[in-house]
């Protein structure tokens, strides 16, 4: 006899219409597959506007609400699925849900990193779980992977390309040859970026996901205000095809991190990764992580980050979960495992990096640069200046430093001092890290 579990929809848009045409389809495959008979109906679905959802060949009428707490007082709804997003109605939702004691499926990454810490103490007292693997790198079983396949190990860094937006639009600045302003213009056209990409290109979606999987990895919450993070709004073509030329290509990274000493490194930038990396390959709106075990070594997860089946298959994944640990009465929720932990403040974090100045193009500048960089005590790996053939004789010139690994902070402080001393430099220095993977 097949177990029914009645399901609260919250949210009919990409991911949650994508969600009930996979329920629809395949629910006797996963029955097989688990080796558990079960039926998943969903009875209620939540949106704004009940007109445009009930285009949808799925749904009918009596599915449809706009009244939120429809889901949590309708005592036959069994478990919710939360995929209106934001923070303010997710968060009303998903803590009632959670109070009324039924299980929460979510794919909001904007809700759990930010009341992240609050939910999941209400998870445990309400001995109701709440699951998120669609939050992180969309399709990619990332969160599953941590809890469980990896927990054996002792993760020493991950290193991930997760922002699909960013990704294609620095591709696209790239290949294309295109300025960032049409790239995102088309990203918006394709669908790839919000109306609103704010979050995606100033680096905080990405970084959000960096954090959940660091409570994951590390058990504990990091506070954001702790982190460096930019993102790629800043971007100019040159440092695209300096990049290139000097043999590395040019992603936001987000980088979280075990330092010997036990604290916890956390940091989303645009960075220079080496061709041979495997990162290097990872192009267009996907997503890619590269997670170092002490056990494992290295292992990499590639997939869709985004996208309405990709994201929907972690939804449903969370689903079977939700079911096969319900079928034990035992509460298997997440709980930051760690009461606190050091984090790396921004400055004191350390990588190499390219230096990109604008300088007047005459005798000595790169002698007086380097010494002033020398008595700060930074030490150049090296450098690179692009001749432009069309104007030899041009009154500015564009330099290009490597350097050697030092903290963050050490080479802004020293960077200022050069400003001062060496009038020759014309503009604020572009500075970005040099990922070593
Ligand atoms: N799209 C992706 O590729 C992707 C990937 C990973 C994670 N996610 C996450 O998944 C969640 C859903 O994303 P999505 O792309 O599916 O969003 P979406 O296409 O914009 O759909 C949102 C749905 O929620 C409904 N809704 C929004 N606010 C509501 C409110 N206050 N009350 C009632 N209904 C409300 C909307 O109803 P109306 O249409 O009637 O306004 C719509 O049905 C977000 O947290 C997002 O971050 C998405």
């Amino acid at each position: 006899m097949s177990k029914v579990i009645n399901i609260g929809l919250a949210g009919f848009g990409t991911v949650g219409s994508g969600v009930a045409e996979i329920l629809a389809e395949q629910q006797s495959m996963i029955s097989a597959k688990i080796q558990q008979p079960f039926e998943l109906n969903i009875v209620k679905i939540l949106v704004r506007d009940t007109a445009k959802a009930l285009q949808h060949p799925l749904v009918n009428e009596s599915q449809l609400t706009t009244n939120w707490e429809d889901l949590i007082h309708d005592d036959s709804i069994d478990w919710v699925i939360e995929l209106i997003g934001g923070t303010t109605h997710a968060y009303t939702l998903v803590k009632a849900a959670l109070e009324a004691k039924k299980p929460v499926i979510t794919g909001n990454k904007a809700l759990i990193s930010e009341y992240g810490a609050e939910l999941f103490a209400l998870s445990k007292a309400n001995q109701t779980p709440i699951y998120f693997e669609a939050a992180v790198a969309g399709g990619i079983p990332i969160i599953t992977n941590l809890r469980q396949t990896l927990s054996c190990n002792e993760i020493k860094s991950i290193t991930g390309i997760i922002n699909g937006t960013c990704n294609y639009i620095l591709e696209q600045m790239s290949v294309a040859k295109i300025s960032y302003d049409q790239a995102l213009k088309q990203a918006q056209e394709l669908g790839y970026a919000e109306a609103d990409p704010t979050l995606d290109v100033n680096g905080w979606d990405a970084t959000h996901k960096a954090l959940i999987i660091s409570c994951l990895t590390y058990g504990f919450y990091v506070d954001p205000k702790l982190i460096h993070v930019e993102g790629i709004d800043t971007i100019q073509a040159t440092d695209l095809v300096l990049a290139e030329t000097l043999g590395y290509s040019l992603k936001l990274i987000s980088k979280i991190k075990k330092q010997d000493n036990g604290a916890i490194e956390i940091r989303t930038q645009p960075s220079l990764i080496p061709k041979s990396s495997i990162l290097s390959s990872v192009n267009g709106v996907f997503n890619a992580l590269l997670v170092d075990g002490n056990y494992l070594g290295d292992s990499f997860f590639y997939g869709q980050g985004a996208g309405k089946f990709p994201t929907a298959s972690s939804v449903v994944t969370d689903l079977i979960t939700c079911y096969q640990d319900q079928a034990t009465g035992e509460f298997r929720g997440f709980l930051p495992f760690v009461e606190s932990g050091e984090v790396v403040a921004a400055e004191l974090t350390k990588s190499s990096y390219y230096v990109r100045l604008n300088v007047i193009d005459q005798a000595g500048v790169m002698a007086k640069v380097t010494q002033s960089l020398a008595n700060s005590d930074i030490s150049l790996s090296g450098t690179h200046s692009p001749i432009d053939p069309s104007n030899p004789d041009a009154e500015f010139t564009t330099m290009v430093l490597l350097v050697h690994t030092c903290e963050y902070g050490k080479l802004k402080s020293a960077l200022n001092t050069l400003q001062t001393e060496v009038k020759e430099v014309t503009q604020a220095p572009v500075v970005l890290r040099i990922e070593d993977v």
